[in-house]
């Protein structure tokens, strides 16, 4: 096989989105941090998975997304790279590594993609990032924007507040979306903002929308994995819908597992390994029944699986 070459699986690239979304087909984006997220949220039909900055709350147990480090979203980055295979990997570029120069922009947005094995980087903020955003494009990086509710200026916002909801800020957040794609990104996250300004924007611009928070009239949607699963212990946001309660059913099968743990029931011998028959001498009341009814695995193989 020469290096060029790929297994059967065919890559969603920044082109497949294009395509989707000029046929009208909506793209399925959500966030991943681990690999075996990844996979799953992959063969559970995600389109693209976002390395977020997100994962400051989800993970790290933070208030807010500003404290994560670009260095800390490469390693997770690299970790859902192991996992995926047909999505689109997109990297959160995190607070202060963007905003201080569009040199250092430039600069943090190669090491993402270098180290981190993203197909792409996102970056919040409309007008002000356009320069930002041209300078990366320009070297062959494609980027991903974010407008409207921009969670790294949760101060300047005062809050995770819906965007453009009156006149005037709505056409804030348009100008925004629309210096974005004149920057040249690819695609573009519109979060927290009214359905109908978000429709708009989606009908006056080139490049395919991602919603949020933002309605029904998006190219795609977006939502945090751990919301979408139900693995948040909080209560989540109007926007997001759970499709799973995971966050039950661990607390519950964590129970069930203590349980066993605490009467002894848990490991029984199927669960248990025997001696082999090269071990005399050594021999266990306890662990005899599992070689017996062949629930364990054979002790001379070595192996634990
Ligand atoms: O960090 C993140 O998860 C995001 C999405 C909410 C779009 O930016």
């Amino acid at each position: 096989m020469s290096k060029h070459s790929s297994s059967a699986v065919s890559r969603v690239t920044v082109q497949t989105l294009r395509a989707m979304a000029a046929r009208g087909e909506r793209i399925v984006m959500t966030t991943a941090y681990d690999a075996t997220f990844a996979r799953m949220l992959e063969e559970g039909g995600a389109d693209v998975l976002l390395v977020g900055d997100s994962l400051g709350n989800v993970v790290q147990g933070l208030d807010t997304t500003l404290p994560v480090t670009l260095d800390e979203m490469i390693y997770h980055a690299r970790a859902v790279s192991r996992g995926a295979r047909r999505a689109h990997l997109v990297g959160d570029m995190p607070f202060m590594s963007y905003q201080v120069s569009a040199e250092r922009a430039l600069e943090n947005a190669g090491r993402f993609v270098a180290q981190g094995n993203v197909h792409a980087v996102k970056l919040e903020g409309g007008v002000e990032m356009a320069e930002t955003i041209r300078r990366i494009v320009a070297v062959g990086i494609p980027v991903m924007g974010h407008v409207g509710l921009t969670p790294q200026s949760v101060h300047a916002m005062g809050g995770f507040k819906v965007q453009g909801r009156d006149e005037d800020d709505a056409e804030r957040v348009f100008a925004d979306a629309k210096a974005v794609a004149e920057a040249g990104a690819y695609a573009i996250v519109l979060e927290g903002t009214p359905a109908p300004l978000a429709a708009r924007i989606r009908k006056q611009l080139p490049i395919p929308t991602i919603g949020i928070g933002a309605g029904p009239d998006c190219d795609g949607q977006v939502l945090v994995c751990y919301d979408l699963l139900g693995l948040s212990a909080e209560r989540v946001p109007k926007f997001v819908k759970c499709y799973e309660s995971f966050y039950a059913r661990g607390v519950a099968a964590m129970r069930g597992y203590a349980a066993e743990v605490k009467n002894g029931s848990f490991p029984d011998a199927a669960h248990s390994f025997g001696l082999s028959a090269a071990a005399p001498g050594v021999a266990s009341a306890s662990l005899a029944p599992a070689a017996e009814s062949g629930g364990g695995v054979e002790a001379k193989s070595g192996e634990t699986h």
